[in-house]
């Protein structure tokens, strides 16, 4: 069992922050299939995030099974915890979850993500303010450095530890590298033999035999998901059963029906922020079907919510026509031209 400072995960297989992907539509897509430890919201600009209005804002819309959930703050001063934090507990944020490794030139040019790494002394400022503030699980996300560096990276993650980081993500490559390249699992391990907090390893994995690969070849304490997550939902719960013998019911693997569930849970955002979802998330889905691009690229086109149901909805009619039977598209469609559902009460 994975034990980030006092809470204890049922599995330890964590949601992987993804900027666009891990909101609460995606979130509930997962908990329909079990299986995830953790869930992740996308980065939070600890800057932008105490003017948020929880009840409509994109990044902080959540339902009450959305739990436990790691608020990730994306922190360019040491001046921005203090209000960030008090925001996360007024949200009852399960876990802090601390981004230095995101290598996104838009990102590293505020300050930063990865570009935090070559400046350890401002991360130790910022983590030890953090801590000072909080008893939450303070968690922290780095990918390998800049270049391979053991004694660097060595150095880096000591200071994590010793400032108070209670669980650290090590997405295995380097910060120039790109998703093509293979990750370096045997590096997380490296780390993980050097700490004495839990390690987690993030980076390719998208099978059960990734995982149990990874997990050889890292000693990780648990294993982050990113892009799989859109892509097969269920993953989380076949490595779950096969690999850490947790008990989750099978579920039956209905593409259409799962494109509509994600769908349906688009409903809780404004209307003008179901789109650009459905778009981020249909990039990763397709990838299920030989002729997927087909689908990506007919959502992608579409100016309307309306326009893009109604793409995908004749392509699971070309494509998986008798599964597409199970789907309730009155309601998916009733769905998506309402309100939100924070709205609707107003
Ligand atoms: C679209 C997208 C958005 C991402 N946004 C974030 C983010 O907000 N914070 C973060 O720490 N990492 C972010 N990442 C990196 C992922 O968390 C993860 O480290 C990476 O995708 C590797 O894991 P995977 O191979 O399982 O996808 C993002 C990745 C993608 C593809």
């Amino acid at each position: 069992m994975l034990k980030i400072k006092d809470k204890k995960l049922r599995v330890p297989l964590l949601l992987a922050p993804m900027a666009g992907l891990t909101h609460s539509a995606l979130r509930t897509l997962l908990l329909d299939f079990g299986g995830v430890g953790m869930l992740s919201t996308e980065m939070l600009s600890a800057r932008k995030l105490p003017a948020e209005n929880p009840c409509v804002s994109p990044y902080l819309v959540r339902t009450p099974l959305e739990s436990p959930l790691s608020y990730q703050l994306l922190v360019t001063d040491v001046e921005q915890i203090a209000p960030a934090i008090a925001a996360l507990h007024r949200l009852s944020a399960d876990v802090v979850d601390l981004n230095l490794g995101c290598p996104a030139p838009r990102v590293r040019k505020t300050g930063g993500g990865s570009l935090l790494m070559d400046n350890p002394d401002k991360v130790r400022a910022i983590i030890r303010t953090a801590r000072s503030l909080t008893d939450l699980p303070l968690t922290a996300k780095i990918r390998l450095g800049e270049r391979l560096d053991e004694a660097t990276l060595y150095d880096f993650c000591l200071m994590l530890q010793e400032e108070g980081i209670d669980l650290l993500t090590i997405h295995a490559r380097l910060r120039g590298e790109s998703f093509g390249r293979k990750p370096r699992w045997q590096w997380v391990g490296k780390v993980k033999d050097r700490l004495d907090i839990p390690v987690v390893a993030n980076g390719g994995i998208f099978s059960v035999k990734d995982a149990a690969r990874c997990l050889e070849q890292s000693g990780a304490d648990g294993l982050m998901i990113g892009r799989a997550a859109p892509q097969k939902p269920w993953l989380f719960a076949e490595i779950a059963r096969e690999i850490y013998g947790v008990s989750v019911d099978e579920c039956q693997i209905n593409l259409p029906w799962i494109y509509g569930r994600f769908a349906l849970g688009l409903a809780r955002f404004r209307p003008e922020r179901r789109l650009g979802r459905l778009k981020e998330f249909t990039h990763y889905f397709a990838l299920n079907y030989a002729f997927g691009h087909h689908l990506a690229m007919a959502v992608q086109k579409s100016s309307t919510l309306c326009m893009a149901w109604q793409q995908a909805f004749e392509f699971f009619s070309r494509s998986d026509a008798e599964k597409l039977k199970d789907v309730n598209v009155e309601e998916v469609e009733t769905a998506l031209q309402g309100k939100s559902v924070s709205e609707a009460g107003d």
